[in-house]
């Protein structure tokens, strides 16, 4: 059970996003991408795994929401940040692909999931709907079983 006074900090999440990189497997685009979700007063982490047929590549965001789901899925995910690095090394700010942002559409939320994504310098918010407004979801599916 996580301590739930463990509050909220940008900059731990932003530190452990950026501590993914370093376990990126971009051996094809060169481009290292961490990314950590904050749920449950805890972290969950994930990085790109690339592979040879290209299609199968697993980006970050979702390593991170796998994460969380084999923990459990304890509670509701209310931040994710983002960390990349281009093929020379560089920080560079890297927006979730479209993909990504429609598997965190569906993950519980109590509010707004808060992406943040970290330039190299600094850090920056902006809400998961504006990056994904009128979602498709589970309320497009009114037969579904579940
Ligand atoms: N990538 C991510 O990990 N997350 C994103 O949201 C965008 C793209 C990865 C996939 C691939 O390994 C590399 O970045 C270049 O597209």
């Amino acid at each position: 059970m996580a301590d739930p006074t463990v509050p909220f900090d940008p900059d731990s999440l932003f530190e452990m996003a950026r501590q993914q990189v370093e376990c990126a497997r971009a051996p094809y685009s060169g481009f290292q991408v961490g990314a950590a979700l904050w749920s449950d007063s805890r972290i969950f982490v994930g990085c790109n795994v690339e592979n040879a047929s290209y299609g199968l590549t697993i980006c970050a965001e979702r390593g991170a929401v796998m994460n969380w789901a084999s923990a459990g899925s304890p509670g509701e995910p209310s931040a994710v940040a983002i960390a990349a690095r281009d093929g020379d090394g560089n920080w560079v700010a890297a927006m979730p692909c479209g993909a990504c942002r429609q598997v965190l559409s569906e993950l519980p939320a109590s509010g707004e999931l808060q992406v943040w994504i970290w330039n190299g310098q600094q850090g920056e918010s902006v809400s998961l709907s504006e990056l994904l407004p009128r979602a498709f979801g589970p309320e497009d599916l009114p037969g579904r079983k579940v």
